[in-house]
C-alpha cells in the first residue's frame, strides 16, 4: 500500500490568528461567589473488602493466564479500600460548584462538561475553536459528525434541562479571559485548552512556536486570572504522561525523594518531553509550581495518559451531542487510530519495533478523574500531581488486543510496521505509578474486549467517513524545518 498524505502538500501553517474575541454568552447578573461545596464526606474505607484473588493461584501461570490473573488482581485491588463515592453520580453531586471547562469544545473537554453538568455542577465552556481550525487548514475531520458548539450546548439544555454557559474566545487574550472570570466566578477551572498534538508541534517552526506560545501563555494568563479574580479557584490543569519521557527507573506521581551526598529532598520528578508539545507541558508544570508557591494558589496537575473511546453516558444521549473522534496521523491517538484502521481494513500502522509503552485510559475515566479532582481541591500553596491513566500497554500489545477483538466482530485486522517518524526509544523499561486517583475513588474501566467491541462497533457505523489517505504518518521529527524550507520541499516533489 502506498498512500501519500494529502495534507503534507498544504504547507500554509498559519495557525489561528489571535483576535479579541467577544464573549458570546455574558452573564447578565453576576452572582455572588458560590461557596465551595461542603467537603465531600467520604465514608471510612472498607478496609475489610477482600480482593477475592488468592495469591496462591499465581504459581507458574502461562503468559496469557498470567496476564488475565494480573488484570483480575488489578480489578480487585481497584475495588478494595476506596472512599465511598456512591453519591458521585447523583444529579446534585456537584451542587454549589462552578466549573469553567477551558477547551470544552474538544475531545476530553466536551465529554467532561456534559458529565459534570449532568451531576449538578454549574458549567461554563471556554474555547476559541482553534481545534476545528486545525482540521480546516489540514483537511482533516472527526470520524463522527460533530455539531457546532452553539448547537451542542442548545441540544444539551433541551435533552438535560441543564444550561451550559459559553464563552467563545482565546485564553491568550487576557482581556477576554478576565471578563469570562469576572462573569462566571468559577470555583474550579479545568484547563484542557491547549494545542495537544506532538506531530502538529513538530511539523514546522511556525507550529512549534505556536504550540509553545499558545500553551504556555494560556496557562500563565489563567493563573493571573485566578490570582486577580478568583483566588480560591482550584486550577485543574491537564498535563501528559509524556512529560516524564521513558526513564529507566519507575515513574513517580509528580515528585521523587532523592538522597544525594548524604542529604535528602523531595523534588519535582525529572521531565524530558520529546516534542515541542510535550515540552510545552513541562514548561507549564514548572510555571504552575512557581505560581502555586508564590501566590498560594490551589492547583492540581493531571499527567494524563493516552485517552481512548468515544462514548460517555452523556455524549450518547443524542446524535447532536456525539464527541469527536480523530483518526488522522496528526491528531489521532494510538488506540482510536488502530481501531479505525482495523474497521476499514487498513493495516494497523505500528511505528518501528512497537515496544513503545505508554499509559492509557478510557474517556469515561477521564471525566471521572476530573470530577474527583474538582471534589478534592488542593490546599492553598499546594500543587498536587496525579498520574491519570489506568493501564499500560506497548504498541504491539494494543495491536494484538485489537486483532483479537476485531475478529470477534467479523473483522480481519492486520498489522504493518512503518518507519517510526518520531525520535523515541522503541524498546524500554516503563513502570509508572498511578495510585493517587484510585485512592480517591476512581474505579477504572479496563481495556476489555467488550470495550474494544463497543469502540469498534461505533467506528464501524461511521467507517464510510474515513479518508484512508490521512492515516499514514507524515510528520518526521528530524525533518521539522522552517515554513520556507517546507514549502520548497513540497514544491520540489
Ligand atoms: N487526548 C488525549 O489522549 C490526551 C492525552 C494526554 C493529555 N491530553 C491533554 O488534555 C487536554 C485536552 O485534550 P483533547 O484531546 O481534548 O484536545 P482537543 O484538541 O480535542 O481539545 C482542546 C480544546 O482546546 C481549545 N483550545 C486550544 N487552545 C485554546 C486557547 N488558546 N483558547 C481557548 N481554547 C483553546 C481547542 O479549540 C479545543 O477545543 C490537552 O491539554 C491535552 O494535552 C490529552
Amino acid at each position: 500500500m502506498h498512500l501519500k498524505s494529502p495534507w503534507l502538500t498544504r504547507p500554509s501553517p498559519s495557525p489561528p490568528r489571535r483576535s479579541i474575541a467577544g464573549i458570546t454568552a455574558p452573564r447578565a447578573v453576576r452572582r455572588a461567589s458560590a461557596k465551595k461545596s461542603a467537603s465531600k464526606a467520604f465514608s471510612a474505607r472498607a478496609a475489610s473488602v477482600s480482593s477475592g484473588v488468592s495469591l496462591s493461584s499465581f504459581t507458574a501461570p502461562s503468559k496469557a493466564a498470567a496476564k488475565a490473573q494480573a488484570r483480575a488482581l488489578r480489578t480487585a485491588v481497584f475495588a478494595a479500600d476506596k472512599p465511598d463515592r456512591s453519591g458521585a453520580d447523583a444529579k446534585d453531586a456537584g451542587k454549589g460548584q462552578k466549573v469553567m471547562v477551558i477547551g470544552g469544545d474538544g475531545y476530553c473537554g466536551w465529554a467532561t462538561a456534559l458529565h459534570l453538568s449532568n451531576r449538578g455542577y454549574e458549567v461554563a465552556i471556554v474555547d476559541n475553536m482553534c481545534r476545528r481550525t486545525f482540521d480546516d487548514q489540514l483537511g482533516f475531520n472527526s470520524l463522527t459528525p460533530i455539531k457546532g458548539i452553539h448547537e451542542r450546548v442548545r441540544k444539551w439544555e433541551e435533552v438535560s434541562g441543564n444550561k451550559i454557559e459559553l464563552f467563545v474566545g482565546d485564553i491568550c487574550d487576557y482581556e477576554f479571559l478576565s471578563a469570562a472570570f469576572e462573569a462566571f466566578e468559577p470555583t474550579s477551572a479545568v484547563h484542557f485548552g491547549e494545542q495537544r498534538s506532538a506531530p502538529y508541534s513538530m511539523m514546522d517552526r511556525t507550529r512549534a512556536v505556536f504550540t509553545q506560545t499558545n500553551n504556555v501563555m494560556g496557562s500563565i494568563n489563567l493563573m493571573y486570572a485566578i490570582k486577580e479574580y478568583a483566588p480560591e479557584c482550584h486550577l485543574i490543569k491537564l498535563g501528559t504522561m509524556g512529560e516524564y519521557g521513558t526513564p529507566n527507573i519507575d515513574i513517580e506521581e509528580g515528585y521523587i525523594t532523592i538522597e544525594h551526598n548524604g542529604r535528602t529532598d523531595t523534588l519535582p520528578y525529572p521531565k524530558q518531553g520529546n516534542s515541542f508539545y510535550h515540552l510545552s507541558k513541562c514548561h507549564d508544570s514548572a510555571n504552575m509550581l512557581m505560581c502555586t508557591k508564590t501566590w498560594k494558589l490551589r492547583t492540581t496537575d493531571l499527567n494524563q495518559g493516552v485517552v481512548y473511546g468515544v462514548a460517555t453516558e452523556e455524549t450518547m444521549m443524542d446524535p447532536a451531542l456525539i464527541n469527536r473522534l480523530d483518526y488522522d496521523a496528526v491528531f489521532g491517538t494510538a488506540l482510536n487510530r488502530f481501531c479505525i484502521q482495523a474497521a476499514v481494513g487498513h493495516p494497523m500502522t505500528v511505528y518501528g519495533k512497537g515496544g513503545q509503552t505508554r499509559g492509557f485510559l478510557d474517556i469515561r475515566d477521564t471525566v471521572r478523574c476530573i470530577q474527583i479532582a474538582c471534589d478534592n481541591p488542593a490546599d492553598p500553596g499546594e500543587m498536587r500531581v496525579y498520574n491519570q491513566f489506568t493501564e499500560q500497554f506497548s504498541v504491539n500489545e494494543l495491536a494484538a488486543l485489537i486483532t483479537e477483538a476485531g475478529k470477534k466482530i467479523g473483522l480481519d485486522p492486520k498489522v504493518i510496521t512503518v518507519p517510526n517518524p518520531r525520535t523515541e526509544l522503541e524498546e524500554h523499561y516503563y513502570n509508572a505509578k498511578n495510585s493517587k486517583l484510585q485512592d480517591l475513588g476512581l474505579e477504572p474501566h479496563l481495556m476489555s474486549d467488550a470495550l474494544l467491541d463497543s469502540l469498534l462497533n461505533i467506528i464501524v457505523e461511521y467507517k464510510d467517513n474515513v479518508d484512508q489517505r490521512l492515516i499514514l504518518p507524515g510528520v518526521n521529527w528530524t525533518e521539522s524545518a522552517s515554513v520556507s524550507k517546507t514549502v520548497a520541499k513540497v514544491a520540489a516533489k
